[in-house]
């Protein structure tokens, strides 16, 4: 079978958000493959198709292996009971990272996946690869999703959380989860990304002092309420498709929670450089 251009690929997508069902077409080169009861249950075997897939026909924009195992070590060690991720795609990340948390013994894996199709598409590899019991997919806007979670009393408490969806929502939806409680002494966050195609204002954040966020007044403009450190590919990545993003850039978080936050570098599986951003919450500061 005749390989693809990753890479060319990867610098068209830079251009303009998919929009020619690739996701879908993913689902029914899974689903036909003449092996396909011998792939099920088995997360390794459902992540080999995808990978399968993303080499032979189209890209898709999964965290990949290089990235994917950084973040799977992390798992093993942090032994989350809750995990939550931000932007699922088609479940690459959801299946190796949720295969992860089960064998540590955690509990629930949250993928928080704003487009419907692309959660069904989870949905359905997630229950192919015999995740049901612990991945629990989760439709709409981080934000909201994250809100009416806590809410419920479905998430009150995230002990690892995978940040990959939407560049400048990383800060706002930490800020978030800081404001509601979810993030204490001993969460860890993992943030997808953060050198391509990079996130100024996230790794600002994480790597302030708790005095320095006190004291933080915003030094850059916005450009339609979107940091303007953000190229506007990125800040408009999915406006296409999803309608302009609405992000709460007031938010203040909780500026006590103290973190310890290194780059990990990397690469995107198409081959180009990309790091990880792993920050550690080692305490609360008195106010
Ligand atoms: C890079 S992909 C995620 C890849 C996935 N984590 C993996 O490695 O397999 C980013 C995803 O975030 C989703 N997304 C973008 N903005 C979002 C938001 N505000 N809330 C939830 N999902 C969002 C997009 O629809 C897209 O599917």
């Amino acid at each position: 079978m005749a390989e693809f251009d990753s890479s060319k690929q990867y610098q068209e997508q830079e251009e303009t958000f998919f929009d020619d069902g690739r996701e879908i077409e993913l689902l029914h080169f899974v689903y036909s493959k003449s092996d396909v009861e011998s792939i099920r249950g088995s997360p390794t075997k459902v992540l080999a198709a995808i990978d399968e897939y993303a080499r032979t026909k189209k890209y898709l924009m999964n965290v990949g292996e290089d990235k994917g195992r950084i973040v799977a070590d992390l798992i093993a060690e942090v032994k989350p009971q809750v995990m939550v991720e931000l932007g699922g795609y088609i479940g690459y990340s959801c299946i190796l990272f949720g295969d992860a948390v089960r064998k540590a013994g955690g509990q629930r894996y949250f993928s928080l996946e704003r487009n419907p199709e692309f959660a069904a598409v989870i949905a359905s590899l997630v229950d192919l690869a015999g995740l049901s019991d612990i991945v629990k997919v989760v439709v709409g806007s981080s934000d909201v999703s994250i809100k009416r979670l806590h809410s419920s009393g479905s998430l009150k408490h995230i002990d690892l959380m995978f940040l990959d969806h939407y560049k400048p929502a990383y800060t706002t939806d930490l800020k978030l989860c800081e404001e509601l409680g979810m993030i204490t002494a001993g969460t860890v966050m993992a943030a997808d990304n953060v050198i391509t195609p990079g996130n100024p204002p996230y790794l600002e954040y994480v790597r302030s002092t708790v005095q320095q966020k006190k004291n933080a007044n915003k030094a850059n403009g916005t450009v339609n309420g979107v940091d303007n450190r953000f190229a506007d590919k990125t800040a408009k990545q999915y406006a296409k498709r999803e309608g302009e993003a609405k992000l709460d850039e007031t938010r203040t978080g909780n500026p006590l929670l103290v973190y310890e936050s290194n780059l990990v570098n990397s690469f995107e599986p198409t081959g180009v450089p990309d790091g990880i951003e792993i920050t550690r919450c080692t305490g609360v500061e008195a106010n």
